[in-house]
């Protein structure tokens, strides 16, 4: 469906019928999809534009002259540009995801522009792609990895990341949206004082690209991962933003084909950027069912979808503070995507679960982001994450089956 742009009164209803897992019941009852921080479901455009790729041309790309390739090259091309454009780029290098994309850097970067003793700064809030290749690199190159607490509220400061800067910081890695908490971190701010000090920047943005209009350029990193699977694309795909200077400069990670210019027993060389960032037959089909996935979003609009789910999660805030025994795990001021909290005397596996028989779906333990859980005193805990698509009745729904939950356990 399409939406006017000028539309910032988004109808659910409307956008519902484009994704079909959404009509689907759960145990019965009416699935209430509420785990949109693992990942969120495709809407028709998505399947449709792979099953096109996969039932019309079905072929590899940059490699055959025959027509089916060269249909299968411009849609793959036409989809780079089309999410490159979306995210204010002018070019993406295509990886499995943001996980990828952070394990990219750090081996192609990182190991040519850190050494022994360099400093990469990192937040409390960082799930664990954001955290283990640094760590692994650490392992080969003597890096540091440093960390920026967050308050008790779960809220990264400024000032916190600015303390935490010293002579010997290289990197500053860090999120725009925190997956567990729904943290939104002033994360163009601290590019701005990373840019002002010539500390390179990586921007985490797998949890605010289903969430908010990004502007690469405007953001003013020197990097930017995301993940496909977390904005209604396919899973297996997602990409990396960096300027064409920056690519240029650092050696390729993984070695193949397509990213090489020539190859004889004596050496080889490579490709231009981005292709010399992707080796081997990409993920054809996951990055034209992207593309398409850009497009849905662009037609709805990423202020609108901003609008709404501001609302939505104001509404599941208001409903679980009034709720006896729950307890919300982070208060930031600004919160985007996810809701995490406690029910006093359950484990949030069981409260996952019970949940599920209500047909509302939720994420229950840690989140890939165990550091985070354990600053706020857990180890685990039940997550909500809503998106636009869904319904003020279905936060009621799950505020039901919440309390249907504490009444039963008792
Ligand atoms: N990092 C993903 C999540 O937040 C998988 O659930």
């Amino acid at each position: 469906m399409t939406h006017s742009p000028a539309n910032d009164s988004l109808n659910p209803t409307a956008v519902r019928l484009d994704i079909p897992a959404l009509s689907r019941s759960v145990h019965g009852k009416p699935l209430v999809y509420l785990d949109n921080a693992a990942t969120t479901p495709r809407p028709k455009a998505v399947i449709e534009a792979m099953n096109r790729y996969e039932m019309e041309y079905p072929a590899n790309v940059h490699r055959g002259v025959h027509t089916l390739s060269g249909e299968a090259t411009h849609a793959y091309e036409d989809a780079r540009r089309r999410i490159a454009s979306f995210l204010g780029a002018d070019s993406l290098v295509f990886t499995r995801g943001a996980t990828e994309a952070i394990n990219l850097v750090a081996n192609a970067w990182g190991t040519c522009h850190l050494k022994e003793g360099d400093e990469v700064l990192i937040s409390a809030l960082e799930h664990h792609a954001n955290i283990v290749p640094w760590q692994m690199l650490s392992a080969t190159c003597g890096c540091v990895l440093k960390v920026a607490d967050v308050d008790d509220a779960g809220e990264l400061h400024v000032e916190t990341v600015l303390d935490a800067i010293s002579e010997k910081t290289r990197l500053i890695a860090m999120t725009g949206v925190s997956n567990a908490l729904g943290t939104v971190t002033p994360i163009a701010n601290i590019c701005e004082a990373a840019k002002a000090r010539g500390i390179t920047t990586l921007v985490d943005g797998a949890q605010m690209v289903p969430h908010m209009s990004v502007d690469f350029a405007a953001l003013g990193c020197d990097f930017f991962t995301f993940s496909g699977h977390k904005m209604y694309g396919p899973t297996g795909i997602g990409g990396l933003l960096a300027g064409k200077d920056t690519l240029d400069n650092m050696p390729p990670w993984q070695g193949g084909g397509d990213m090489i210019e020539t190859v004889s027993f004596e050496g080889s060389t490579w490709n231009t950027v981005p292709w010399k960032f992707e080796a081997g037959t990409p993920n054809i089909g996951g990055a034209i069912g992207l593309g398409a996935a850009v497009d849905w979003l662009s037609n709805i609009g990423m202020e609108n979808i901003a609008a709404r789910e501001k609302n939505l999660l104001d509404n599941m805030v208001n409903r679980l503070d009034g709720i006896e025994r729950v307890e919300i795990v982070g208060r930031p001021a600004n919160r985007s995507g996810a809701i995490s909290f406690l029910i006093e005397g359950m484990h949030p596996a069981d409260v996952g679960a019970m949940l599920d028989r209500h047909g509302v779906a939720i994420r229950a333990g840690h989140h890939c982001a165990q550091p985070i859980l354990h600053r706020m005193g857990h180890q685990s805990t039940a997550r909500l994450a809503p998106a636009f698509f869904n319904t003020e009745d279905e936060m009621e729904t799950t505020e039901a089956a919440i309390r249907r939950v504490i009444d039963v356990f008792g």
